[in-house]
């Protein structure tokens, strides 16, 4: 078993080949193909095997890995824990370069709810997918990253914006976000300058290039920081960490080797509500699910009973308590780095944590001998949800919400606890054996 410090560093490594949710199912692949995962199509008739490792991709951003249990469906359900891919930042529009005053600028759209302001002076770049002609003139898909940095927003100096420190940066999404690539360079049009750099990324020819989805992303490679080393910083930690720690905990032998039918879903497209082919409020889960009963010859009612036995942990990043802001948090409802995973709980149902799902995670925390913490957000302040309400109410199964205490949700930076971390995985590997 690695060590807290050896299984942060891995997830280090993991944001690092993850520059995009399309790299991030890249990176869970590569991970599952090391335990003799097999990937399956959808466009394929599945005969799937007791015990059997597979994985299904929709739209190379969002994954279901799964492991075919023992027993039999209708007496274990399914045991799930679910995720998302999707960070929120910046994308690149389709028309996205502009000669402007001596420079060619970048066009970007907002995805999802960033910190926009921690995206000023960072060293930025791009990656995510692209689709264009081969020499066989059919249309393929390949992942693209940049590793050098090619994008900027600098800051206006506080000469001419002395109220920053009173009022926070304000940025203008139209106006203010273009991101500086390059001077101008001469008898060059921005848009084949800018379809040139693809291509030449690519290695494929020119006028072949169709079309893209890119992301900026932060260079920076994620560090351990304080004066134990017990905290760490990257970009992404919501929610690339909670796919991490799902992927470590089922990726043990003694985990794969499994009376019940074991599946981790990881969804792209929950920082902007989820509703897509792909995303959580799509069909994806429950089109894999129902294909795994039916593969067995299941009846339709032999499925509602899989799913009456169901479990679904939905693991996602939590606010940490930042002793600066007392006033941003419930005072009974601090949750602290380094204190354990968080139970999160909502009236609203925000969350799909109940007291029964609850009790059951507080047991598998003592059997796992992690601690662990609630968390409700002041009363007064609009909560935050996660894909484990839309989920849990799709499939008509038992779901909690949980995840471990982040600080700075949506910044470009977010800092979190290693040995949350390490709680994180355990506990997770427990649901899965218990
Ligand atoms: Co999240």
């Amino acid at each position: 078993m690695l060590s807290a410090h050896e299984q942060v560093q891995d997830l280090l490594d993991f944001i690092d080949a993850s520059p995009s949710p399309w790299h991030a199912v890249q990176s869970v692949e590569t991970k599952l193909k090391a335990y003799q995962f097999v990937k399956l199509s959808e466009t394929a008739a599945w005969n799937l095997q007791v015990g059997g490792r597979y994985y299904v991709v929709r739209d190379d951003s969002s994954i279901v890995a799964f492991v075919q249990g023992k027993k039999a469906l209708v007496d274990t359900g399914f045991k799930l824990i679910g995720a998302h891919t999707d960070s929120p930042g910046f994308r690149i529009k389709p028309n996205p370069l502009t000669a402007l005053d001596g420079l060619f600028r970048v066009g970007v759209e907002i995805y999802g709810g960033p910190i926009i302001a921690t995206f000023t002076d960072r060293d930025l770049s791009l990656a995510g997918r692209v689709n264009y002609k081969d020499a066989d003139n059919s249309i393929v898909s390949a992942l693209i990253k940049f590793d050098q940095v090619l994008l900027r927003l600098p800051n206006l100096a506080i000469h001419m914006n002395r109220a920053v420190n009173d009022e926070g940066l304000k940025l203008h999404k139209q106006m203010e976000l273009p991101l500086i690539l390059s001077t101008v360079v001469q008898d060059y049009l921005p848009a084949h300058y800018f379809s040139d750099l693809l291509q030449d990324k690519l290695g494929c020819g020119v006028d072949k290039l169709l079309s893209w989805d890119l992301a900026v992303y932060d260079t920076q490679k994620g560090v351990f920081w304080g004066s134990e080393q017990e905290f760490f910083a990257d970009s992404q930690l919501d929610n690339l960490a909670s796919c991490h720690a799902a992927t470590l905990a089922l990726l043990n032998d003694d985990v794969l080797d499994n009376d019940s039918t074991l599946v981790c879903a990881f969804f792209d497209h929950e920082e902007i509500g989820s509703e897509s082919n792909k995303g959580a409020e799509g069909s994806f889960l429950s089109d894999v699910l129902q294909r795994i009963a039916f593969s067995h010859a299941y009846s339709a009612e032999d499925y509602a009973r899989a799913l009456a036995k169901s479990f679904m942990i939905s693991a996602d990043m939590a606010h940490a308590y930042q002793p600066s802001f007392p006033l941003a948090y419930d005072p009974d409802h601090k949750v602290l780095v380094n204190k354990g995973p968080v139970i999160k709980i909502n009236a609203s149902h925000r969350y799909s944590t109940e007291s029964i799902s609850q009790a059951q995670f507080i047991d598998w925390c003592a059997q796992a001998e992690v601690p662990y913490q609630a968390y409700s957000h002041r009363s007064d302040l609009a909560c935050g949800t996660t894909i484990g309400p839309i989920t849990s109410a799709k499939l008509g199964i038992r779901s909690i919400d949980v995840g471990n205490p982040l600080w700075a949700m949506h910044s470009i930076r977010e800092s979190a606890g290693v040995f949350d971390h390490h709680y994180m995985i355990k506990v997770l590997r427990q649901f899965f054996i218990a």
